[in-house]
């Protein structure tokens, strides 16, 4: 163990673990480099966060210009950040999202959304997804299923939260179709016997299921979901935590899919890593939230603002690119698929694609991603997973990756599954 590595053991609560023990000193672009100066390929993207990659220079510099300037405000006056980051939020945001309200965490943004579908609705019930994940609090750990670990010695959780099944056609052994009539079928048995769908307030729900596995709720259920929650007085909100601000091909999921959130749910590359979140609505919506109802301190920091601006500012210049890198990588994944057949299924949208790591049975290969994410480590490469057994590859490249190191990337990967397969 290196001198770092036994003072943060010593002193940092042990809840908190990080998945690579290499001390890094500076991040740029997809790279990454460690205090040997040693560079690694950061695919890992602070969790899907540097979606501009390290420092991109425009957003460094309305960062810095603004810590020059002021950096908290605390709610006791105004500053022009707040203004100008949720002007260009709902510029891009979709349609009927017209106002913004900022917080500093996906957990907390996710807490704001609920308490604010409550006042508008007078409602008291939510329905979340098996396999979401909405964050830790309280109360987002009560709507959060992606693993059971984080649930665990936290019982009693909230009362009148619902869990339903998400699609999940490949670990179900069912085509998409098949999926998504069987979870609709789950939701209205669960109208029938548990709950009636007048008292529930929202629908919580990804629309790309992210540390569950890298689910897609596909078109057709994600609208199936808007016209269940019309008829019955529910809203929508989406969890865009971790699909937004181009991930998936467009500024957010409910545009790819076409459908309209209630309530919208930002987090993660909001800032691309400085700590920011929001909760969008429309004007009609965020009455129902008056002064002094809800609140923040560190909430619409102005350093985070301003970064958020030119974050912003600068995702439009990329995003347009996604589709092309999108093609490319799930190309070049499905070859991959169909040569090793360890690799049971790819899916996803956009850079937000989900490798899923089988046995021969096609069953979760849980000993794999550890020996693959060493192999990546030893060649110079920084990789996640996500679903409940860990088997499942995240591949979120920053989005401004170059053709060039995407490739390397893959490969660096392909290199790991077909040693791993022997
Ligand atoms: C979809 C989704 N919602 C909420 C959260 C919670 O965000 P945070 O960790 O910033 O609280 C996450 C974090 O991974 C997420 O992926």
């Amino acid at each position: 163990m290196t001198d770092l590595q036994n003072r943060f053991q010593d002193i940092i609560a042990p809840v908190i673990q990080f998945d690579y023990q290499v001390e890094i000193v500076e991040g740029k672009g997809s790279w990454v480099t460690a205090a040997d100066g040693r560079r690694y390929l950061d695919f890992a993207c602070g969790i899907a966060t540097t979606n501009m990659g390290h420092r991109p220079d425009s957003v460094v510099a309305a960062a810095q210009d603004q810590l020059n300037k002021l950096w908290h405000a605390g709610g006791s006056f105004l500053y022009e950040p707040i203004v100008t980051a949720a002007e260009n939020i709902v510029e891009i945001a979709p349609d009927g999202i017209d106002k913004v309200l900022f917080m500093n965490s996906g957990a907390e943004a996710v807490e704001a959304s609920v308490k604010l579908a409550r006042k508008v609705s007078g409602r008291q019930g939510i329905v979340s997804f098996r396999g979401g994940f909405h964050g830790r609090t309280m109360g987002s750990v009560t709507y959060t299923t992606s693993k059971a670990r984080y649930r665990q010695g936290y019982h009693p959780l909230l009362p009148s939260v619902f869990i339903t099944p998400f699609p999940h056609p490949f670990r179900w052994g069912m085509s998409q179709e098949e999926a998504n009539e069987y979870a609709l079928k789950e939701l209205e048995f669960k109208f029938k016997h548990e709950v009636t769908p007048g008292e529930i307030a929202a629908f919580l729900v990804e629309p790309l299921q992210g540390e569950g596995g890298y689910y897609p709720a596909s078109h057709d259920f994600i609208h199936a979901l808007r016209a269940i929650a019309d008829e019955h007085g529910i809203l929508m909100i989406l969890d865009e935590v971790q699909t937004g601000f181009g991930r998936t091909g467009d500024w957010f999921t409910s545009q790819v899919y076409d459908v309209r959130p209630d309530i919208l749910v930002m987090g993660k590359a909001i800032a691309n890593g400085l700590p920011l979140s929001a909760v969008g609505a429309s004007a009609q919506v965020f009455d129902a939230f008056p002064a002094g109802s809800h609140g923040t301190t560190f909430g619409g920091n102005p350093v985070s603002c301003a970064a958020s601006a030119a974050n912003v500012d600068a995702l439009g210049s990329v995003i347009p690119g996604v589709d092309r890198l999108s093609e490319h990588a799930f190309s070049r994944w499905n070859d991959i698929k169909d040569r090793y057949p360890i690799v049971g299924d790819v899916r996803g949208l956009g850079l937000m694609i989900g490798i899923e790591l089988v046995t021969e049975g096609n069953e979760p290969d849980i000993e794999a991603f550890s020996a693959i994410g060493q192999y990546a480590f030893d060649a110079g490469m920084f990789i996640l997973n996500c679903s409940p057994d860990g088997n499942v590859i995240r591949f979120i490249p920053p989005l401004n990756v170059s053709g060039e190191d995407l490739d390397r990337g893959i490969d660096i990967l392909e290199d790991a599954i077909a040693k791993y397969e022997g």
